[in-house]
């Protein structure tokens, strides 16, 4: 009996101090977790934008991205990111959201999917960003007793949970942007655990890239072993909620498509129809925004097309100097990832006659040497725009030289019998 008490004894004694030990192990990963990531400054709210209504959105314009360097090199290039520009708003969102449900309903997991170990991030993402929208853009999205109501769209969003869909689904529908959600596994790598991406302009299978971990992804990326690979790996690392980031990349094509621009889908030694009008090619500038959620930890990597006609920018010291250079000397494998072979015969004597243009303007002098813009990332009118005032950034170029503002080159309704470009 003595025998059996104090055996009893000991496992009591042994489960306190089980307990109390977990619990300090749990206590102390929760401040390892929160001296990493948190820093004590919290994310600021977002400011209401209340000048921004739905009729106001159907001529807004974004910011004038221009993320054009010279010297060209594979860099991390990120920049902080103002929490105000997260979800940034223009005249387009309308089109987005609608055309990417379009491909996600017709190419089902091929866009758009979760893994297991995604499923807490993809939720908190949806929050976070019903959350940025309603206090961003107050007069566009409101909280309704059963979820959100879009007064864009006219969609009135059942956010009850259980979700009804993947909530993923209901990000697509909400932002214009496209997401990937990337999580450490427990041998500290980055991985790929959900992606919501109808528009990536070129060829991006998810089902190929899901649970894939951030060096598979990029194994296509030039330079990324030499240049990118230890910095990327490094800075995920430390990367704390408090310190959302943005970058953009850019390539030129001479159509609006979302999910593959017409020279991702170019044969092989195929290059841009001879045909083509110069007034149709566009810099497609991808904007991206990196930010760790507070609960899942993941991090979000969000990325959306801007197109700018090269006429629209033509009037801008050096754009058209400086795509040239690119276009012709830059690194050699960029050259070959972002397809300038295609196009670059056609092209480069359009550049050139702009160029003559901008001198005969005195907008810039022949022997002016080129380097990346001041202003860079943005256009050099950037500063003087109107911004936050629900008017946009529109081009001073075109007021200035008394220009007629370009007809919007419409992006095409998908054809239904066509599908998308896979
Ligand atoms: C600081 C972080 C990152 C940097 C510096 C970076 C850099 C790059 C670069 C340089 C490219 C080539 C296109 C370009 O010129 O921009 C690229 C492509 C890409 N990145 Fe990242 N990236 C980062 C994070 C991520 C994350 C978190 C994801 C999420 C999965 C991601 C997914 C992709 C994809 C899908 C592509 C296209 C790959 C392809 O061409 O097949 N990147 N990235």
């Amino acid at each position: 009996m003595q025998v059996f008490v104090s055996l009893f004894l000991l496992a009591v004694v042994a489960s306190i101090v089980y307990i109390l030990t977990s619990n300090r192990k749990q206590q102390r990963q929760q401040s390892d977790y929160k001296s990493k990531y948190v820093s004590d400054e919290p994310l600021p709210e977002p400011t209401p934008l209340w000048d921004l209504t739905p009729e106001r959105l159907k001529t807004y314009d974004d910011r004038p991205w221009r993320p054009f360097r010279w010297p060209y090199h594979q860099t991390m290039s990120i920049f902080k990111l103002d929490i105000n520009h997260w979800l940034d708003m223009d005249k387009w969102y309308h089109r987005y959201v609608t055309e990417k449900m379009d491909i996600i309903r017709r190419t089902g997991k091929e866009y758009c999917d979760t893994l297991p170990d995604g499923e807490d991030a993809a939720e908190e993402l949806l929050d976070i960003v019903v959350d940025h929208l309603t206090k961003r853009y107050p007069r566009l999205f409101t909280r309704s007793p059963i979820g959100l109501d879009n007064h864009v769209t006219g969609e009135k969003m059942d956010l009850r949970r259980p979700l009804k869909e993947p909530a993923l689904h209901y990000v697509a529908r909400l932002a214009k942007e496209d997401f990937y959600l990337v999580k450490k596994r427990d041998d500290g790598r980055h991985y790929l655990v959900a992606a919501v991406v109808p528009a990536p302009g070129g060829f991006f299978g998810v089902q190929n890239k899901i649970g894939q971990h951030l060096d598979v992804i990029h194994t296509e990326v030039p330079y990324y072993e030499e240049k990118l690979k230890v910095s990327m790996e490094r800075w995920f690392a430390r990367m704390k909620v408090s310190d959302p980031v943005e970058r953009a990349s850019w390539f030129i094509c001479w159509d609006h498509e979302l999910s593959c621009n017409g020279i991702y889908s170019l044969e092989d030694g195929a290059t841009v129809p001879s045909d083509t009008s110069f007034s149709k090619y566009n810099v497609r500038v991808c904007r991206q925004t990196l930010r760790r959620l507070p609960k899942s930890n993941a991090i979000i990597f969000s990325n959306h097309p801007i197109f700018y006609s090269i006429e629209e920018m033509k009037d801008e010291p050096f754009v058209p100097s400086i795509l040239k250079k690119v276009v012709l000397e830059g690194p050699e494998k960029i050259l070959k990832y972002k397809g300038f072979e295609k196009f670059d015969q056609h092209l480069v004597p359009y550049l050139d006659s702009l160029i003559q243009r901008q001198i005969d303007l005195g907008i810039i002098k022949a022997d002016d040497p080129i380097k990346t813009s001041k202003s860079y990332p943005f256009a050099d009118w950037y500063d003087i725009a109107e911004k936050h005032t629900g008017k946009g950034y529109t081009n001073p170029y075109w007021a200035k030289h008394d220009l007629q503002m370009p007809e919007p080159l419409g992006i095409p309704v998908h054809d239904e019998k066509k599908g998308p470009k896979l």
